[in-house]
């Protein structure tokens, strides 16, 4: 068990501690990147499991425990609330880390992103592409379903994604090629049959915001596509207003605000963290900011 007394009972007053995110690596820094443009006010610290990931290829067992132990650390060092920023790790092990973490909320993604989708759907058809993991694990489409529950959902695994976002190929004749191959069996081809398409796309892994131009294209015209990390930001300001724990929304007893400042934790390799960081952050990331740490 994760105990969080130590966070209440720490020298700053819980609402002065930062956010903290987890992901398997840059991926979950897509909604970083949304939580800075919600919650000006806050502080976070982002920590990216980079030496094990990807989580999308591993087995349910092997990443709830990882993400048990990425979870320790954030809460070893403060914080006063856990998103978990990956799409693959809420679908294994969000009621696992909401159990280990008495006391503190923890918000997935999966939820916000379900949300987000039925909100946009008129149809009732929902095109949902993710890890292999997440697709396995049906989280997405059991969400879903809970909100709508004649929805029609159709979920495919798109892995190669992870790697060419990793690598910085988001358009050109590679992306295209890889965006029609995965998504021509639910868009291109059941139209040229004259068959009903998916009316709304969902973006569910972190890292496929980067190649939103490419999907957008090989799913046509038409096709609304979402994602979970505004959703996400969302959810976790109400969270906060409601618990009295947002910063700049009371009396912060005289501690100085310091807007929007982030701290980074990653389990390999400094330079390629943060280079890989700034492209999915899309703001510079100095390294002092970032520390390498063991779970
Ligand atoms: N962050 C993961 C997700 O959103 C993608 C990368 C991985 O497989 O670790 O599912």
């Amino acid at each position: 068990m994760i105990t969080t007394q130590g966070i209440s009972s720490s020298l700053s007053p819980q609402r002065e501690l930062p956010i903290g995110l987890f992901d398997s690596g840059v991926g979950g820094m897509t909604v970083l990147r949304a939580m800075r443009e919600q919650l000006p006010n806050e502080s976070f610290l982002y920590l990216g499991d980079t030496a094990r990931m990807p989580y999308g290829t591993k087995g349910v067992e092997t990443v709830r425990k990882y993400c048990l132990e990425a979870a320790a650390k954030l809460v070893e060092r403060g914080i006063k609330l856990l998103v978990v920023a990956c799409n693959t790790a809420t679908a294994a092990a969000l009621p696992q880390l909401q159990a280990a973490c008495p006391g503190m909320d923890v918000v997935g993604v999966v939820e916000p992103g379900a949300e987000a989708a039925c909100r946009a759907t008129r149809s009732g058809y929902i095109a949902v592409i993710a890890t292999s993991g997440t697709i396995r694990g049906r989280a997405y489409e059991e969400a879903i379903l809970r909100r709508m529950p004649d929805a029609r959902i159709s979920a495919k695994a798109c892995p190669l994604f992870v790697s060419m976002a990793e690598d910085g190929l988001l358009e050109g004749p590679l992306a295209e090629a890889l965006a029609a191959r995965y998504l021509d069996p639910i868009f291109r081809n059941p139209r040229e049959q004259g068959l009903e398409v998916p009316d709304t796309l969902v973006l569910a892994c972190t890292h496929f915001p980067l190649l939103r131009n490419a999907i957008a294209r090989a799913a046509g015209e038409g096709v609304t596509i979402v994602d979970s990390a505004s959703n996400t930001a969302r959810e976790v300001r109400a969270l906060l207003q409601k618990k009295h724990l947002a910063r700049g929304s009371g009396p912060n007893v005289g501690m100085p605000l310091c807007p929007g400042s982030v701290r980074f934790l990653t389990t390999d390799d400094v330079p390629r963290f943060t280079r890989m960081g700034e492209l999915f952050l899309g703001i510079p990331i100095a390294p002092c900011t970032v520390e390498l740490v063991e779970l």
